[in-house]
């Protein structure tokens, strides 16, 4: 990342500050994106005084005027762009039947046009300036598998992962790449639900923040220009691969209509040649890293 400028949008605490200090620690100068100053100031004095390059960039990234100018002030305050993290996020629990309006739409906002505009700027910077630049978003499992209780952050998480292989493909000619991750660690946001799984200081912290940085900066590096579109699980030493959602199994009916009837013996086929049971099914506890097997 020598010579490389770079904003990571919630970059105060948690997985952000994680990935800002290592982009710097790498060689970037970094736009500390950020709606807590405080927390944004904290994060460039840690960079700054290990000898790294820093600004921060306050504002709500879901709103088009603080994403564009934390797009500018990466080209104003050091010339350029060459990455876009995406991390930016809040959670809002409920069930469906409690949850409202306000914490539907706090949620949906924050995550997918705090996508939204901070990638639309920087796009349209690529695009203008004929440069090469790297996007990583930020879904989660909830989005891929559906957590209970998360409608609204499974919905906006979901959409992120579309939302990116999309972009992949629209800005593949710009030489642009895009790619999401599906970060776990122990943050604010996790607050009790990852423990410290550490025996003693020598040991390997699996929930650390800091662990999902090193694979997000090589995201955002020259190195892995060549991959896009895809979807990342990473936690602890961990980096997964998911596969998009594929079509596994189809009925048809010799080039007909169907008769909304046929379907009462004709799914049954379609669920016994796809392996999977036509009920609810809790995909969470199909996790290959969770809380619950590493001790929490
Ligand atoms: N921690 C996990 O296990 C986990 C799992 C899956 C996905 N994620 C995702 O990773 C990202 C980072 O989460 P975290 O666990 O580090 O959370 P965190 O709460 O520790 O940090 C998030 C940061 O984003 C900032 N922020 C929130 N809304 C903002 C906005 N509109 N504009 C600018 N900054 C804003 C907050 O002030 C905070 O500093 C989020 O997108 C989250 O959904 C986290």
């Amino acid at each position: 990342m020598q010579d490389k400028v770079a904003v990571v949008t919630g970059a105060g605490r948690g997985i952000g500050r994680g990935e800002a200090i290592e982009l710097a620690r790498q060689g970037a100068a970094v736009v500390v994106g950020e709606v807590d100053a405080d927390a944004a100031n904290e994060v460039v004095a840690e960079i700054v005084a290990a000898g790294g390059s820093a600004v921060a960039g306050i504002g709500d990234c879901s709103e088009v005027d603080a994403a564009e100018a934390l797009i500018k002030r990466a080209i104003d305050e050091f010339g350029q762009l060459d990455a876009l993290v995406n991390n930016a996020g809040i959670l809002r629990d409920r069930t469906l039947i409690k949850m409202t309006p306000e914490e539907w739409d706090a949620v949906i906002k924050v995550h997918l046009r705090g996508h939204y505009a901070p990638t639309r700027a920087a796009c349209e910077y690529w695009k203008t300036a004929g440069r090469p630049g790297h996007i990583v978003c930020t879904a989660s499992t909830s989005g891929i598998m559906g957590n209970f209780g998360q409608t609204n952050y499974g919905a906006a998480k979901a959409g992120i992962a579309a939302f990116s292989v999309i972009v992949a493909q629209e800005m593949k000619k710009y030489g642009v790449n895009c790619n999401a991750i599906a970060p776990a660690a122990r943050t604010r946001m996790t607050e009790g639900a990852y423990g410290e799984i550490a025996g003693g200081e020598e040991e390997f912290d699996f929930w650390h923040p800091d662990n999902v940085a090193p694979f997000v900066t090589y995201l955002c590096s020259d190195a892995a220009a060549q991959i896009s579109g895809k979807i990342f699980g990473v936690q602890g030493d961990a980096v997964e691969i998911y596969r998009p959602h594929t079509s596994v199994a189809v009925i048809t009916n010799d080039g007909k209509r169907w008769d909304p009837n046929d379907f009462i013996t004709a799914s049954e086929a379609l669920f016994a040649e796809s392996g999977l049971t036509p009920g609810a099914e809790n995909m969470m506890a199909k996790l290959r890293y969770s809380m619950t097997d590493r001790g929490a």
